[in-house]
C-alpha cells in the first residue's frame, strides 16, 4: 500500500489544485507498487493518470496568488471551543445536517450552511469557522474583504462573482470576516449609494447560493443587523464575552495540559469577568511559559497577577 508520505503529496497537490503534482505523485505510487510486485495494480493506477483529462469546468484558480481567499487547512477540535450550551448545540445542529445532507435532500429539505456570527472581538468568531471545517474536514477559504473592496464598483462585483464561482466550484468552508467592510466605507459611496448596493449583491450571492459548501460571515458591528439581513442567512449566532462557567471551563481546558487537575477559584473567576475569551487565553498562555522557564506550577495567584496585568492595560486605555 502507498506510504503515509505519497498520500500525504497527493493530497496536497490536489488541494494545490496542480494536475502536474497530481500526475507525478500517482505515478510515484505507481512505481512503488510495481516494485512490490504489485503488478497490476501499478498498471491500473498508470492507465487512470494517461486517460486524456477533461478539461475542468471554469472554476477561479485557488491559489497563493489568489490574494482574494486564503486557503487553510485547519485542525480545531469542536471540544477545544468554549461557548454556552446554546450555541454549541447549534453548532452541532450545522455538523450534523451537513453530515447528513443527502438524507435530507431525499426529502426536499437543504442542510443549513450559511451562517452570521456576530459578537464582541476575541470571543471566537474566526476560530468557530475554523472548528466547523475541522470537524467536516472541509479547507477554510478566508474571503479577504479588503482585498475585495476597491474603489471601482464594477471591480468588487466582479471579484465577488470570482468567489461565488469558488463557493460553487470547491467545495469548503468561506469564511467572510468582517464582511460588513464590504458596505461599511461611506467615503467611497456616492449619490446613487453604490456601496450599499454591493453590500446587497452581496447579500444576493449569499441568497442564491445553493452549493455544498458552507458560508459563515462575521462581524462585531451590531448596528448591520437588520432583519433583512437575518433573512439570508439560515442561523444568526450572538457571541460575548464569557460568562463565569466559560471562564471556569476555560481555565481547566488550557491549562489541563500542564496542570492537570486545576480548579480556578472563585476570586479568579470573578477578577477574569469581562475578558474576552482570546484574552484569558493568552493569560494562561503566559502563565504555562511562566510555570516553564521557572520550573514551578501554575498557581491561582499567579495568575491573578496576570489577570490584573491586562484589567491595567485596559483601565490605562481608557484613561
Ligand atoms: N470561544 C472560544 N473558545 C476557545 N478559544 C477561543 C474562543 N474565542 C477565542 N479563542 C482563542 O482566541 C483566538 C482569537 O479568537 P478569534 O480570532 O476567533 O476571535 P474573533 O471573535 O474572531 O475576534 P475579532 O472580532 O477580533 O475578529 C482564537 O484563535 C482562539 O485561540
Ligand atoms: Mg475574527
Amino acid at each position: 500500500m502507498a506510504t503515509a508520505d505519497q498520500i500525504k503529496r497527493l493530497v496536497k497537490a490536489h488541494l494545490d489544485g496542480s494536475d502536474e503534482k497530481f500526475k507525478t505523485a500517482v505515478l510515484q505510487i505507481a512505481a512503488y507498487e510495481a516494485k512490490q510486485n504489485h503488478v497490476n495494480f501499478a498498471r491500473e493506477l498508470k492507465k487512470l493518470v494517461d486517460k486524456p483529462q477533461i478539461p475542468r469546468a471554469n472554476v477561479v484558480p485557488i491559489n497563493k496568488t489568489n490574494p482574494m481567499l486564503h486557503m487553510s487547512i485547519p485542525n480545531n477540535r469542536l471540544d477545544s471551543l468554549i461557548v454556552s450550551e446554546e450555541i454549541k448545540e447549534r453548532i452541532i445542529r450545522v455538523l450534523n445536517e451537513y453530515k447528513n445532507r443527502n438524507k435530507l435532500k431525499q426529502y426536499g429539505m437543504d442542510n443549513r450552511r450559511k451562517i452570521l456570527i456576530e459578537g464582541h472581538p476575541g470571543t471566537g468568531k474566526t476560530y468557530t469557522a475554523s472548528v466547523i471545517a475541522s470537524e467536516l474536514e472541509l479547507p477554510l477559504y478566508t474571503v479577504q474583504v479588503d482585498k475585495l473592496v476597491t474603489k471601482f464598483m464594477g471591480e468588487t462585483s466582479a471579484k465577488l462573482r470570482q468567489i461565488f464561482e469558488s463557493v460553487e466550484s470547491n467545495v469548503g468552508v468561506y469564511f467572510f470576516d468582517e464582511f460588513d467592510a464590504i458596505g461599511a466605507d461611506r467615503s467611497l459611496d456616492n449619490e446613487v449609494g453604490e456601496m450599499r448596493r454591493i453590500l446587497n449583491s452581496f447579500l444576493q450571492f449569499i441568497e442564491q447560493d445553493s452549493s455544498e459548501s458552507i458560508i459563515i460571515a462575521a462581524t462585531n458591528n451590531h448596528k448591520l443587523l437588520d432583519q433583512a439581513l437575518f433573512r439570508r442567512f439560515d442561523d444568526v449566532l450572538h457571541y460575548s464575552i464569557p460568562s463565569k462557567n466559560e471562564i471556569c471551563r476555560l481555565f481547566k481546558y488550557k491549562l489541563s495540559v500542564f496542570e492537570k487537575d486545576f480548579i480556578p477559584s472563585d476570586k479568579l473567576i470573578n477578577s477574569s469577568y469581562s475578558l474576552s475569551h482570546a484574552e484569558l487565553i493568552k493569560v494562561c498562555d503566559d502563565a504555562i511559559k511562566d510555570s516553564i522557564l521557572q520550573e514551578k506550577k501554575i498557581t491561582q495567584s499567579q495568575l491573578l497577577k496576570l489577570i490584573n496585568e491586562r484589567m491595567t492595560v485596559y483601565s490605562n486605555k481608557e484613561a
